[in-house]
């Protein structure tokens, strides 16, 4: 638990962001879970995970930008990379984060910057998923989505749900209510016990709970997790209801469990992979160490063998 909070602490980290970033170091070993630093390279990575039967969902790393321009280069970024997705007919969708859209800034500059890229991909039939940042966002988050899904008709967004968040159960239903699409992970930031479980036994349980609900009455929801009884539990439970496979989508990240990948498409589920790609990859590269610091001797075995 210490460990995790260190290292999510240094997640955010300004000073350490910009060091770790320009370490010919730690570079190449964010290569592990992020396709490369440019979108050529993040789309020959969902093409050859599309030729090996997963779906994807891509995603141009960046958070918290404080200047409307930058904001706006994002935005410009997200719509080139759907105009290429649907040039090259790959089979992905965009992952985004508000507060890389100017949320920081103001709300309707991110909502002006969403709009903009839900246009360009309702134009090429295609998806745009709003990741969920840490609770200081969550309800500005689901407020922007209802805006955009409920107030202006854009059916092509989706959100995400935490199930390490207390309030996650009363959001689920009101997002079953609307026929939204919703992902559901844990949580990958470090919150407070005021606002979400600090056990991880509570989590684990809730998430099962919210997937329940989901895989009953949702919308094609995407069950993100690379948790084996959690997937071993979504497999026997639909087979009991008799939710059938196209009803939902298992996801996972990029370089994670890719046994687990292998096996769910061998049998035949949908999965999507979820591919960040950038030069802002620092935050991300610290929230999946933070997962799971067995991958921090990854990177001392890497940094011995140099
Ligand atoms: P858990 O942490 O219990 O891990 C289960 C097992 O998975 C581990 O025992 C290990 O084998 C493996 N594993 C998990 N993480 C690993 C890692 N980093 N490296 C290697 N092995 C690992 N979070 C968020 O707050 N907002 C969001 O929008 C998203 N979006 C999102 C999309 C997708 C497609 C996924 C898969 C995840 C997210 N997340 C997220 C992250 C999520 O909240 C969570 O932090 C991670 O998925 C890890 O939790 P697990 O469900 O995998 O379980």
């Amino acid at each position: 638990m210490l460990l995790r909070n260190s290292l999510l602490w240094m997640a955010g980290n300004p000073v350490l962001r910009r060091q770790a970033s320009h370490s010919r170091l730690i570079r190449p070993l964010a290569r592990r879970f992020v396709a490369g630093e440019t979108m050529e390279q993040a789309l020959q990575v969902t093409r050859d995970l599309n030729r090996q039967g997963a779906h994807v969902t891509l995603d141009y790393l960046g958070e918290n930008v404080t200047a409307p321009d930058e904001a706006a280069a994002v935005r410009d970024t997200y719509i080139r990379l759907l105009d290429e997705i649907a040039r090259r007919q790959l089979d992905s969708n965009v992952s985004l984060k508000l507060t890389a859209l100017g949320l920081d800034i103001s709300s309707e500059l991110a909502r002006d910057n969403l709009r903009a890229i839900l246009e360009v991909a309702r134009r090429h039939a295609n998806f745009v998923r709003i990741d969920m940042e840490s609770s200081a966002y969550t309800q500005a988050t689901l407020d922007l989505f209802e805006t955009l899904y409920c107030g202006e008709g854009f059916t092509n967004v989706g959100v995400v749900i935490q199930s390490y968040l207390y309030r996650s159960a009363q959001d689920i239903e009101r997002l079953i209510a609307l026929g939204a699409r919703v992902r559901l992970c844990k949580g990958a930031y470090k919150e407070p016990p005021t606002v979400a479980y600090p056990r991880k036994a509570d989590v684990d349980r809730n998430y099962i709970a919210l997937a329940e609900r989901l895989l009953l009455h949702g919308n094609y929801p995407g069950l993100a997790t690379h948790d084996a009884a959690i997937i071993a539990w979504v497999k026997r439970f639909t087979r009991e209801q008799g939710i059938s496979r196209d009803r939902f989508e298992f996801q996972m990240l990029y370089g994670v469990r890719r046994d687990l990948q292998q096996q769910l498409l061998g049998e035949g589920y949908h999965l999507r992979i979820y591919v960040p790609y950038g030069e802002a990859w620092y935050p991300y590269l610290m929230r999946r160490l933070a997962e799971r610091p067995a991958n921090l001797l990854f990177i001392l075995k890497a940094l011995r063998h140099r």
